[in-house]
């Protein structure tokens, strides 16, 4: 029997409309445009305004861009995946609120939580579901609500983050294309410097969290930047090595999109130059699950059939890693 291989078949995202500009922030912290931008990278992120809108509803727009393109009806979806740190509520999953919301009534789903790296975990999760023969249509979603766990009085945070969402779609094809290799890691020990302090089973919401804002994110940049950097640029080459591949080899590097400094690193360290390197963090900033998908949506009328992507992230927990595809069709 032929190998079964899992490409990715349509693209699809969504970012909210209203734009958080570096100068808005100058007025609601201690910060100026300059440090961002240098820092950075980030000029502007999307924040999904109005009363009851969550993550799910920054989804549906990405999954029913998916069907339209591919020109399938929600009914054929077999299984939605969806990489999220700020699900619409503790259960039931963001996966089920799509499903619902789009009438995908013959899929199953669940989410899944490695923050920044969610979408890779979620798309290599999804390659195999495929690959194994039982799958014919899953759905990867990458989205995230940052701006309802960002706190807006802190600086070293609230410059970082904006919410969005991108999704794929992955089907089983016999070509030598689509989803060929990935190196995925997650080390917990790097929760000290990078996590939600409540709002767990660890300590469930009370007023004392709240009162200590214990429910936004808390991060220690200066390690968790450390181990993005090695993390992300070691994940990288290690993936190029056991597939005897150069950075000439390679089409485009799509980075995480957290930190330019981080992703120039890992451009360099597999040797890329840096017009190959897929760059949206100065319009999103940092959308969590949703920065590759976010990418690849944006770029996608520039790839081709047969181009090999590096695709490597970094994130909370801490989780890492790189995955390699052919990509498997011109649009137009
Ligand atoms: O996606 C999930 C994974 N997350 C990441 O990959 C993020 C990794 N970390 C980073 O990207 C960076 O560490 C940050 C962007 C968060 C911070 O940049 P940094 O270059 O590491 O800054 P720092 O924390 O070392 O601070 C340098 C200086 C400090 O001032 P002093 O002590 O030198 O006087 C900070 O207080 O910059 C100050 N600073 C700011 N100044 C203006 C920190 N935040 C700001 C700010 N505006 N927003």
């Amino acid at each position: 029997m032929q190998k079964i291989n899992a490409v990715i078949t349509s693209v699809g995202g969504y970012v909210p409309e209203f734009r958080l500009t570096n100068a808005v922030l100058e007025t609601l912290v201690d910060t100026n445009d300059e440090w961002i931008k240098s820092r950075t990278g980030i000029e502007e992120r999307r924040i999904l305004k109005g009363e009851g809108l969550a993550t799910s509803d920054m989804g549906v727009p990405a999954v029913l861009e998916i069907c339209k393109k591919r020109g399938i009806d929600p009914m054929e979806i077999d299984c939605m995946i969806v990489a999220t740190v700020t699900p619409d509520m503790v259960f039931p999953s963001t996966a089920n609120l799509i499903c619902d919301k789009i009438g995908a009534k013959n899929a199953w789903g669940f989410d899944l939580s490695a923050a920044c790296s969610g979408f890779l975990f979620g798309l290599t999760t999804a390659a195999s579901f495929i690959e194994s023969g039982r799958y014919k249509k899953v759905v990867v979603v990458g989205a995230d609500k940052m701006s309802s766990i960002v706190d807006y009085s802190d600086r070293t945070t609230c410059i970082i983050f904006g919410d969005g969402a991108g999704a794929v779609l992955l089907e089983p094809t016999t070509e030598d294309i689509g989803v060929k290799d990935s190196i995925l890691r997650s080390d917990g020990s790097g929760k000290d410097f990078l996590h939600m302090k409540a709002g767990g089973s660890l300590k469930p919401a009370s007023i004392e969290t709240v009162t200590a804002k214990e429910h936004f994110i808390f991060q220690d940049g200066q390690p968790v930047f450390k181990a993005a950097v090695k993390g992300m640029a070691d994940t990288a080459f290690e993936l190029l090595e056991r597939n005897s591949l150069t950075g000439d080899d390679i089409a485009w590097l799509v980075p995480h999109q957290a930190n330019k400094r981080i992703i120039d690193a890992t451009a360099n360290r597999i040797n890329l130059s840096h017009e190959k390197v897929m760059l949206n963090i100065q319009k999103y900033g940092n959308t969590t699950a949703g920065t590759i998908p976010l990418c690849l949506w944006d770029w996608e009328k520039q790839l081709h059939k047969g181009d090999k992507l590096v695709l490597a992230a970094f994130g909370g927990g801490f989780t890492w890693g790189a995955t390699l595809i052919t990509w498997g069709y011109d649009s137009n």
